[in-house]
């Protein structure tokens, strides 16, 4: 006797096998050797007798009783891997001895708590941040207030002055806001700001220990260089935004909404399992893809003789890509659009060619510049290449990393480095040049990675050319 038919083993097996993939999370996360090995750079560039000191992202209300998303501190989350709110982080430069234990990092995270776990999900509490995240020394936030370390006796305290919007959730005695206040008050850090302060000596001794600004630069030359787990992420990131771009091109019709446009790039992302946009996506019809960071995204019908402006990216474990192309929303680039598009897409190709080791970075913003203000010239929408203008109103060039605009120095390119290169041309409503230009706005993005060789396209997978999006657009979409 057959127990089971050949059939209903292979659909047991295609079953499990689908569900065990539904089951799992993301295993492609950065790993804990990452983490610790960016400590370990950090440390290296730590002054002598210092410490850094690094505090998570707090809680943002969206309204009522209702938080934003949670979305943890890029600079945080690089050193640490962790992704809950409420924790600090203490990086020394040379070991500590306080009670029985010697370290040069110690942790302190939110604590496990059944009735939160409940309603808001697993805490990684100390055990989680000891095993999963390689923390040797990691305590409860509760335990920070009486914690005995004594920062007197360190030359230097490194960390980021703080934004005056971190709230005190009455409910968590250990929420950032108390982590924030012990701190300051371990390291006297409120006497500092006082105009008057009784006390001449503690005074004097706190402002030159404490140190608000060299943090922000370590951490910077850090992060504008990508390793090469980094930049697996972020080629994902923008192979699944090239493929937003790629998909909209196919789906676009003259009757859709901006609203929509956006939902079929978000749609992409979540379908290829990045778990956000890396910032508000910009989806702008006619007029009003000549607003830069224009995120309502709400106009309902986007006419059949527009460009529309997408300028959106997917966040991936963390990294984001920021991706823009423009395309009509008829499928076919007017006469004045083409003008306008070709000058946009001729300075950005011009540019991308200088993103080599050792130019400055400033080179491709002038490179385009020069070629905009020329091209603008030539058609007559200012007067010559050297009139003042508000056509092209923004750089070209910003890393990407975990921020869109990723902390860099903007000097020079140097390997592995992700940078975009953006020029573009807006022309609103009443600008004073000829009415047939009004309305146009053009901005072509894509994602650059430095390379000892020929710079590389991380986008390319989305069109950028006239006749091969027009072609594109031509072919039946998914959606
Ligand atoms: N998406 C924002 C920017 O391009 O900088
Ligand atoms: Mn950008
Ligand atoms: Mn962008």
């Amino acid at each position: 006797m057959k127990l089971f038919s050949l059939k209903s083993l292979l659909f047991l097996f295609i079953f499990s096998t689908v569900f065990a993939q539904q089951n799992e999370t993301p295993q492609d996360f950065l790993k804990k050797e990452f983490h610790s090995e960016r400590r370990e750079q950090l440390r290296a560039k730590l002054p002598k007798n210092s410490v850094a000191v690094v505090f998570a992202n707090p809680v943002r209300n969206r309204a009522n009783d209702v938080d934003y998303v949670y979305h943890q501190d890029p600079n945080f989350y690089y050193l640490t891997g962790y992704k809950e709110p409420n924790a600090l982080v203490f990086i020394f430069k040379e070991n500590q001895t306080i009670g029985n234990k010697t370290f040069n990092e110690v942790i302190f995270v939110q604590e496990r708590n059944e009735q939160a776990e409940m309603w808001n999900g697993k805490r990684l509490g100390v055990e989680g941040v000891q095993d999963e995240l390689g923390f040797r020394v990691a305590y409860n936030g509760g335990e920070f207030k009486s914690y005995e370390i004594d920062f007197s006796k360190f030359d230097k305290i490194l960390f980021e002055n703080f934004n005056n919007d971190v709230r005190d959730n009455i409910r968590e005695t250990a929420d950032l806001y108390d982590l924030i206040k012990s701190f300051k008050e371990k390291v006297s850090f409120d006497l500092i700001n006082l105009n008057n302060p009784t006390n001449d000596k503690l005074y004097n001794e706190t402002k030159k220990r404490t140190d608000t600004e060299t943090l922000k630069k370590l951490m910077t030359s850090l992060r504008e260089i990508k390793t090469k787990e980094e930049l697996a992420l972020i080629k994902k990131a923008v192979d699944i935004s090239a493929i937003g771009q790629l998909e909209m091109m196919k789906a676009m019709h003259p009757n859709m909404s901006e609203t929509e446009a956006q939902g079929v790039h978000e749609f992409v992302y979540k379908k290829y399992g990045a778990e956000f946009e890396g910032y508000p996506s910009i989806v702008g019809a006619g007029n009003n893809g000549c607003i830069l960071h224009y995120v309502e995204n709400s106009k309902v019908n986007i006419g059949d003789n527009n460009l529309i402006l997408m300028d959106l990216g997917a966040e991936y474990r963390g990294y984001t890509a920021d991706v823009t192309r423009t395309i009509p929303t008829n499928g076919k680039f007017s006469t004045e659009q083409k003008l306008i598009y070709d000058l946009v897409y001729e300075a950005q190709e011009a540019g991308i060619a200088a993103y080599k080791i050792g130019e400055s970075m400033q080179e491709p913003n002038d490179i385009a510049r020069k070629i905009i203000n020329n091209g603008l010239a030539k058609l007559g929408i200012i007067a010559n290449e050297k009139s003042k203008h508000n056509y092209f109103p923004h750089g070209t060039s910003h890393h990407i990393g975990l921020d869109v605009h990723d902390p860099g120095n903007y000097e020079k390119f140097e390997e592995n480095m992700v940078v975009t290169m953006e020029p573009g041309i807006y022309i609103p409503i009443g600008s004073d040049c000829d009415e047939k230009w009004w309305g146009i706005g053009v901005r072509i993005e894509d994602d650059i990675l430095i390379t000892d060789g020929e710079p590389e396209n991380l986008s390319a997978k989305a069109p950028r050319k006239i006749e091969e999006i027009e072609a594109l657009m031509k072919e039946k979409g998914n959606f």
